[in-house]
């Protein structure tokens, strides 16, 4: 009956000249399904590790361009995308704790953008917000030093409203923090970059016309949802795998869609850590579920020969936001005979990192914030207003609800979070470590606990919102400023 009545919907659009939308929605009902038809037939790019000097001083420097250029995407060799330092994404930065780096940001787009480091601790000035665009021809200079444990974090266009399509096009790329302090436990993971520690960064797309397409799937409440899967800007990619360990670093990458990523065969992966880091132990998961912005490393094991897929299984999720699509990402080829001839023999360590637990009874405040429609506690964004005033080194309990039947994702600049409860309830084994970005199931109430430490600036926000890009684009984001002591008052000095 329901059936019917989505189907009448269906022809009556289209009688009424929402024809295309509601064609493509009445053939994809059933959800997209790749599984079984990707030919994987395309090695794995992986990203450059980006160049860099160290200046007089001691500071890593690099230099990014965001600029336009021509891929291969798998719709001909002309499909016109953006990158950094090259047509599409941009090159892994890997730098040490303990680190002083510098990033040159040069904009050869033609519309202002932003860069911003997604997950990183650092002061508000150089994290890259709406706040600070950088004008078309435009250079920007970011400075700061590393000072968290070893993860996979990324960097990304922030932007008022231009997020999406920035991103959407090709903008974004990896950065990789390296702890010295955390060797003991790193040695034993696989560590080599592009051998057997992978960048994964997987993104959904529609073409048109051997163009990007950002037509938003019908009644789609996210943005755009794509039917094809690129990895690291790879259609039909697969990845010749010499060692019996494989760390993958999984980055959701993608304007809106949630995947649940499973190997074709079901083989459990060893989840060895989040966002901000490695867990304290690993955790073995037939499903690794990463909202929009979320990372997971993984190691997956390897017998010599076979062939296993990544793919993305439906997420069940609701009706129109792709729950029913299913795909296959990546396949890891692994060689007959070389298995073993590399060290990684080894067994994932089962300490991965000590992990300080923050203590709710030490907060200093608790806030509550509600996502719903396109608002968080009935806002939408506002960069003179101030939603939150934080003071530096104090402990804050958050708890962050989805209000309503959209699947969110929550992310707060600056800081790594502890997810203390969900709906009550101690939170499941992958949600123990550091994390930056949280999916919001719908209906559900999130507790997370996060240490604002080091740097306060009364001039500067730094931002909390939902990651999926449309919402954010659409205005669903705060704000909040850290001040040097209780009593301080924020003076914001953007304008
Ligand atoms: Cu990944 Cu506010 O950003
Ligand atoms: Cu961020
Ligand atoms: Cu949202």
């Amino acid at each position: 009956m329901r059936k019917w009545l989505l189907g009448g919907l269906g022809v009556l659009l289209l009688l009424c000249g929402g024809g295309v939308a509601a064609v493509t929605w009445l053939l994809t009902s059933g959800g997209v399904d790749t599984v079984g038809k990707v030919a994987f037939d395309r090695p794995l790019k992986i990203p450059p590790l980006a160049e860099s000097t160290v200046d007089a001083n001691g500071t890593r420097v690099f230099d990014l361009t965001a600029e336009p250029g021509d891929s291969d995407l798998g719709h001909g060799r002309s499909t016109r995308t953006w990158g950094y330092n090259g047509a599409y994404l941009g090159p892994t930065l890997r730098a040490e704790r303990g680190q002083k780096i510098k990033v040159n940001v040069h904009n050869r787009l033609n519309e202002p953008t932003t860069v911003h480091w997604h997950g990183m601790h650092l002061p508000a000035k150089v994290d890259g917000g709406p706040h600070h665009p950088i004008p078309v021809g435009g250079d920007y200079q970011a400075a700061w030093t590393v000072d968290q444990p070893a993860a996979t974090l990324w960097y990304h266009p922030h932007p008022s409203d231009l997020t999406e399509r920035q991103v959407y096009r090709g903008l974004a790329g990896m950065f990789i923090v390296q702890d010295r302090e955390q060797d003991d436990e790193q040695d034993d993971l696989p560590h080599e970059y592009g051998v057997d520690d992978i960048p994964v960064i997987v993104q959904d797309k529609n073409f048109d016309g051997g163009q990007l397409s950002m037509s938003d799937r019908f009644l789609s409440d996210i943005g755009i949802l794509g039917d094809e899967i690129l990895v690291n800007g790879t259609p039909a990619p697969f990845l010749d795998v010499r060692t019996s360990l494989v760390r993958l670093r999984l980055l959701n990458a993608s304007t809106a869609r949630v995947y649940d990523f499973t190997m074709s065969d079901g083989r459990p992966m060893q989840l060895i850590g989040t966002d901000g880091g490695l867990l304290s132990a690993p955790y073995p998961t037939e499903t690794v579920r990463l909202s929009v912005g979320e990372r997971a490393e993984v190691v997956v094991a390897m017998r010599p020969g076979e062939r296993v897929e990544l793919r993305s299984a439906p997420t069940g999720l609701g009706r129109f936001q792709g729950d029913r699509d299913a795909f296959d990402v990546l396949q890891l080829r692994a060689k007959p005979n070389q298995l073993g001839a590399q060290p990684n023999q080894l067994k994932v360590p089962q300490h991965l990192a000590d992990i300080e637990r923050l203590d709710p009874s030490q907060a200093a405040q608790r806030r509550t914030f509600t996502f719903q429609g396109r608002e968080i506690n009935d806002d939408r964004m506002d960069m003179d207003r101030v939603d939150a005033v934080v003071v530096k080194d104090t402990v804050e309990v958050w708890s962050v609800a989805n209000g309503h039947d959209t699947p969110h994702s929550f992310h707060i600049h600056d800081v790594q979070f502890q997810v203390l409860s969900v709906d009550g309830a101690a939170p499941q084994p992958e949600l123990g470590g550091w994390k930056d970005t949280l999916f919001l199931e719908p209906g559900k109430r999130y507790e997370i606990i996060a240490r604002f430490a080091d740097y306060a600036d009364p001039t500067t926000a730094y931002m909390f919102h939902c990651h999926v890009l449309r919402h954010e684009d659409e205005g669903m984001m705060g704000q909040f400023v850290v001040v040097e002591k209780a009593g301080d008052k924020p003076k914001l000095g953007h304008n």
